[in-house]
Parts: structure tokens; sequence; C-alpha cells
């Protein structure tokens, strides 16, 4: 940790002449950040990725970064203590940075626990470039569900610190928007998002 200190003094930032702006002329839209979270099988990668070829669907350039897909590459030196957790999180948030940035819409699925991690990455960037989006699913739907099979391995023990049996969930106390992924349809939800998204003149 100390040496990447040392490394960071002697490094300068290259001011860059094509900037966010440039490209999101040539997008005809703006970049943002949605953040989806929400427990393990609160429907995130679901709605992010149906979500996604809305948009693409609009012409819009879009990119998910899903939980589980990120930990087998950039993030698949981390486990899920908090530390670990904090720094999944921490890499995501800057990762959608450089993301939105680029010009695109940015979806992220990570359950992202901890109120804190949150509004590290919502600080990261302008106000209004990060939009929450909480999937409201009670842990007893998503347990029901249990699309992956990880609840019925934490409650047997087999997952150690697992979210919402063994591991804290931090609900948003002020997201951007609330779906209730637990009793609403893939369909319903999107078609929500999108309103928002064009209330708010994003798409
Ligand atoms: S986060 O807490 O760091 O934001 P992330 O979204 O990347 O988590 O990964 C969550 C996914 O990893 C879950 O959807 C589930 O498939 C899997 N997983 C494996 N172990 C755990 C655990 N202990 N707690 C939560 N999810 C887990």
């Amino acid at each position: 940790m100390s040496d990447s200190k040392i490394t960071n003094q002697n490094t300068r930032w290259h001011e860059p002449t094509i900037k966010r702006e440039h490209r999101e002329k040539l997008n005809e839209h703006k970049g943002k950040i949605l953040w989806f979270t929400g427990l393990s099988g609160a429907g995130k990668s679901t709605l992010a990725h149906a979500l996604e070829e809305q948009l693409h669907d609009y012409g819009a350039r879009t990119y998910v970064l899903d939980g589980d897909n990120v930990r087998k590459g950039l993030c698949k030196d981390l486990g899920f203590s908090e530390q670990d957790r904090v720094e999944n999180i921490r890499r995501i948030g800057e990762m959608s940075r450089i993301m939105m940035d680029a010009g695109l819409i940015v979806m992220t699925a990570f359950i992202s626990p901890f109120r804190r991690d949150r509004r590290i990455v919502r600080e990261l960037v302008e106000t209004g470039d990060f939009i929450e989006i909480f999937c409201d699913a009670p842990l007893d739907v998503c347990e029901s569900r249990d699309v992956k099979g990880l609840y019925e391995k934490a409650r047997a023990g087999e997952i150690p610190e697992f979210t919402g049996i063994s591991s804290p969930y931090e609900t948003p106390e002020n997201p951007e928007l609330i779906v209730e992924s637990g009793n609403s349809t893939v369909e319903e939800c999107v078609d929500e998002i999108i309103n928002f998204l064009k209330e708010k003149e994003i798409t």
C-alpha cells in the first residue's frame, strides 16, 4: 500500500483533449451511472440487463457491470469479508466513473451492502450522475426464489458472511428510485426505470 502512494507522488494527470462532453455529443446522450443495489436474488442483474436491451434498442451506448461476472476477472482476488466488499465496490465505483467518462450509460448490479461505500461512489461523480436504484425485494422473497441455491447453503452454514443471513445489508435511505422487484414483474420495473430516465431527460 505505502509503495503505491510513493508511486502516485511521481505521476501527473494528463488532461485529455477529447472529453466526456465530446463523446456524449457523438452518442447523443449523456453518460450516467445507474447503480442497482439490493439483496442477492432481488433482481439487480436481471433488471440491469433487461433495461440495457431497451436502451440499446433506443441506440444508447451501454454496459452492465455485474457482480458475479466482475468477480471472475477484475475482482477475482476478492471474497466476501467486509474489507473485500469495500474494495470490490471501490473498484467498481472507479471503473463506473471511467466508463461514464467514456460516454456510456453504465449499469452496475452489485449487492453493495454498505451505505458508506455507495455514498463514496456517489461523491466520486457530479451531482445527478449517480442514480441509485434500490431493488426492494424482501429477504423472504429472495430466499424463496433462491435462484442460485445460495440461501440454502448459507442457512446450512456452508457459506459464511452471506448478505441478509450472516452479513448485513444496509437499506438505502434516499435512493433516486425504488423498484419493488419482489412483487412486480421485470417488465413493470423496467418501465418504471425508463419513465424515470425520461423524466430526468437521460434518454
Ligand atoms: S458485494 O457485497 O461485494 O456487492 P457482489 O454483488 O459483488 O457482492 O456479489 C454478490 C454475488 O456473489 C451474489 O449474487 C451471489 O451470487 C454471490 N455470493 C457468493 N458468496 C456470497 C456471500 N457470502 N454474500 C453474498 N453474495 C455471495
